[in-house]
């Protein structure tokens, strides 16, 4: 009889580790460098899209209480990541983690939550990259039009028209292009990476050193929306209404956390560069805690500048200001600052472009580590002959990915990713809590702080902060999410448990080869 909690010992782990090299890794990282690792690797869509959208569904103005909420969230749930990463140093992820603490099942759970986050955060990032297209032709002055770019569940009055989605075209493209150069192979230069931090960065500080003078007071009274506010389109029709708990107030502070949380997504790239870190004890808080520190006071100082320069009522309305909103309001209410919005259209492009080449990635590796543990088919992890790429994983992934972009809502694509990355986070820290019960000789490089077993406060905080965050989702979305997780456990019980590796008694020790389909970047360059 299978044990479905059975675990993957810890000196397995460690032993496929130190096999393939990882349990080498030079230790060249300062807090400096992980600080920058970790900004470079967290602003993207989340910033630039769902900073309106929270704004405009659930918080108002107060998108900035949102921002710091989540990051109350992403530090204690970090800071167990990183406990786990310096303990298991191998090229994984809470998928790795959860295998040896809290057994197959839950481990499995944790790699269809990472689905939501890597493969529907792509979608979303590509969604969002269709919107700044559209927006950088009309510099052109040329469209592509509603319907081929948004899906059938969405519609909005264009020309005074009202308009349904049919395919979104152009967020399909950019996956359908970077699933197939991550085919052929790709590293990204270290130099394309810093770059990327750079631009990105900048147009952040630019947005807001500008915009700071064009803020109309009037926009951030009152600063909660209102139970009874209303939104209406320009033919006078009702677009949105504020009743629900998580929709106005501070419910709706809630909610919007859960909204702009994935704006953070990416930072737990600082943890699992624990074990290159020169001093793990001292650099990995600093770290995570810097990086995220300063992403919040630019996030916050970002969402305030949006939602003076424009009403969050603007971006309630597709037809209006709904999509690629920074842009639109540099455009509309930034006057003399035209080649502004071209250039912010621009670099973000180029910024969502590599978020979305990491996310696929990212979501290749969690299945290449299921196919390899027999949890997935083998196919996830059989390698292209030439190319050395898990390609048909990629392919797989293409089509899958690509599905959601073309048809699926971004905002509902971006909702499941924060709940698929709230339940892992959720999970992580409650294995550093057993993992601290159970095991509590083995030697931890890095211990996240107040988290004895009798008083596991960071390991509380995490769960029930990213917990909370999950509650204040949209019903639909938990509707979903928790559709998703049972088609999860369905599969997990007809396949993933027949061909566990690990309940045959069989160990997986991964091939160079197959070590180096996945070279990692180097950090000090992300
Ligand atoms: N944090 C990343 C973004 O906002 C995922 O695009």
């Amino acid at each position: 009889m299978a044990n479905i909690f059975a675990k993957k010992p810890l000196a397995q782990l460690l032993g496929e580790a130190n096999s393939s090299g990882h349990g080498a890794l030079k230790r060249t990282l300062g807090a400096g460098n992980l600080v920058a690792l970790g900004v470079g690797a967290i602003i993207g869509a989340g910033l630039f899209v769902r900073t309106a959208n929270a704004a405009a569904q659930a918080s108002g103005p107060g998108v900035t209480l949102a921002f710091i909420l989540a990051a109350f969230g992403c530090v204690f749930a970090g800071l167990c990541y990183a406990e786990f990463a310096a303990m298991i140093p191998i090229a994984g992820s809470a998928y790795t983690y959860a295998y040896t603490t809290m057994g197959e099942f839950v481990a499995w759970t944790i790699g269809w939550a990472l689905i939501m986050e890597y493969a529907l955060g792509a979608a979303t990032v590509s969604i969002a990259w269709s919107e700044y297209l559209n927006k950088l032709l009309e510099v052109f002055h040329t469209s592509i039009p509603y319907h081929l770019t948004h899906s059938p569940f969405e519609h909005a009055l264009v020309n005074g028209v009202d308009t349904r989605g049919l395919i979104n075209l152009p967020a399909l493209f950019i996956i359908v292009m970077l699933s197939l150069l991550l085919v052929k192979g790709t590293q990204e230069s270290a130099m394309f990476n810093a770059v990327i931090v750079v631009l990105k960065t900048a147009i952040v500080v630019i947005f807001i050193a500008v915009g700071w003078q064009f803020i109309n007071p009037e926009n951030h009274t009152p600063y909660l929306i209102p139970a009874d506010a209303v939104v209406k389109n320009a033919a006078g029709e009702v677009v949105r209404t504020y009743e629900g708990w998580n929709k106005h107030g501070w419910g709706g502070i809630l909610g919007g956390a859960g909204i702009v949380f994935f704006a953070f997504i990416g930072f737990d790239a600082v943890s699992t560069a624990a074990q290159e870190a020169k001093n793990p004890k001292r650099d990995m808080p600093i770290g995570i805690l810097g990086s995220l520190a300063l992403c919040t006071v630019l996030y916050i100082l970002f969402g305030h500048v949006l939602t003076g320069v424009a009403n969050w009522r603007e971006f309630a309305d597709p037809a209006i200001g709904g999509e690629a909103s920074v842009a639109y309001a540099i455009k509309a209410h930034m006057t003399g600052y035209g080649w502004l919005a071209t250039a912010v259209t621009v670099g973000i492009l180029l910024g969502f472009t590599s978020v979305i080449l990491v996310m696929l990635m990212g979501q290749s590796r969690v299945f290449f580590s299921m196919a390899k543990d027999g949890l997935m088919p083998r196919a996830f992890s059989e390698l292209h002959p030439k190319f050395n790429t898990p390609y048909k994983s990629n392919l797989m992934l293409m089509v899958f990915v690509g599905l959601f972009a073309a048809f699926v809502p971004g905002s509902v694509a971006g909702d499941l990713t924060s709940f698929g990355t709230l339940l892992a986070f959720v999970l992580v820290s409650i294995g550093v809590w057993v993992m601290r019960k159970s095991d509590p000789a083995q030697h931890r490089p890095f211990r996240s702080p107040l988290s004895s077993p009798s008083f596991p406060l960071v390991p509380f905080m995490g769960a029930g902060v990213c917990l909370a965050l999950i509650v204040g989702l949209d019903i639909k979305t938990l509707v979903l999410a928790i559709g998703w997780m049972l088609l999860g456990f369905i599969v997990y019980f007809i396949y993933g448990k027949r061909n566990s590796k690990l309940q045959q008694g069989i160990v997986v020790v991964p091939t160079e080869m197959e070590e180096q389909a996945f070279i990692e970047p180097d950090p000090k360059n992300a």
